[in-house]
């Protein structure tokens, strides 16, 4: 009956530790996303947000507990196409010129035959960069992107490939208004599509209407998992337009975790 009954999770991480330098990060954390589902994982800075994600795609080794993704052991899992991934984004810029086209190109390649774009997979490159709102750019270098137009090219190249799980770290850190706007369409379009999103937020901002449900991490170990935080007032006023495309059984508890 629940979204995340566990046959159903794109993800499913079970008592996962993990240390960096020694330092345990994660402390033995569970979570799930179900088929469809928006998950929101939120937490201070430093709490295994980053870390958490990392284990999922193997960027970061765990030491106990167990991964799985779509069903199948991480160590197994092979079919990285169906995954689109938005890293945390930094401030230093990469070194070698690109345009927007080649870096959307890029997380075309996994469905591309022998690595060669064909026809379908240039419309998919196009139609992702048209997504962003980027279309008129796309022959441009990003080194001459705004923060919030560099983000929208990381999102562009994660749904290259027409993932049907999106993983996105601080998707909205240091973007401006008007390219939240184009990222939370673009989310939910996504969501309306039947993707299912793991997505780690500072706070909920514009996309919260978008989201199913918290996890907050603290420390390295859940302290939450459930409905998520409401700002108090937004969902209290009647005629509240609720942008979210499904569900409305369970109405929203304020646990005022964030505030
Ligand atoms: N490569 C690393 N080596 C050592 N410690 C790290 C490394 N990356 C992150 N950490 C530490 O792990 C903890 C969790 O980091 P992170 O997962 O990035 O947190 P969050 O994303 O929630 O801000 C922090 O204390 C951070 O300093
Ligand atoms: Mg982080």
């Amino acid at each position: 009956m629940t979204k995340t009954d566990p046959g159903e999770a794109v993800i499913s991480l079970r008592k996962v530790t993990a240390e960096l330098g020694s330092r345990p990060v994660l402390r033995g954390i569970d979570l799930q996303v179900g088929r469809g589902e928006v998950v929101a994982l939120l937490g201070a800075n430093g709490s295994g947000k980053s870390t958490a994600v990392r284990t999922v795609i193997g960027q970061v080794p765990v030491s106990g507990g167990e991964i799985e993704i779509f069903g199948a052991p991480r160590r197994r899992f092979r079919d990285w196409a169906r995954v689109g991934y938005v890293p945390q984004r930094t401030t230093a810029a990469g070194g070698v010129p690109a345009t927007i086209s080649e870096v959307v190109a890029s997380g075309r390649l996994s469905r591309a035959r022998f690595g060669i774009l064909g026809r379908a997979d240039r419309a998919a490159v196009a139609r992702a960069i048209d997504l962003v709102g980027l279309a008129d750019r796309a022959k441009d270098s990003v080194n001459a992107l705004s923060g919030g137009q560099h983000q929208r090219v990381l999102i562009a190249r994660a749904l290259a490939s027409e993932p049907e799980l999106l993983i996105m770290d601080e998707p909205m850190a240091g973007v401006d208004l008007a390219s939240q706007e184009v990222l939370a369409a673009t989310l939910r379009e996504q969501v309306a599509k039947g993707a299912s999103v793991l997505l780690v937020l500072h706070e909920l901002g514009p996309l919260e209407p978008l989201i199913d449900r918290a996890v907050v991490l603290r420390d390295g170990c859940v302290t939450h998992d459930g409905p998520p935080p409401r700002a108090v007032g937004q969902h209290a006023l009647p005629g509240h337009d609720h942008v979210h495309p499904h569900t409305a059984d369970a109405e929203p508890v304020r646990t005022g975790l964030l505030t």
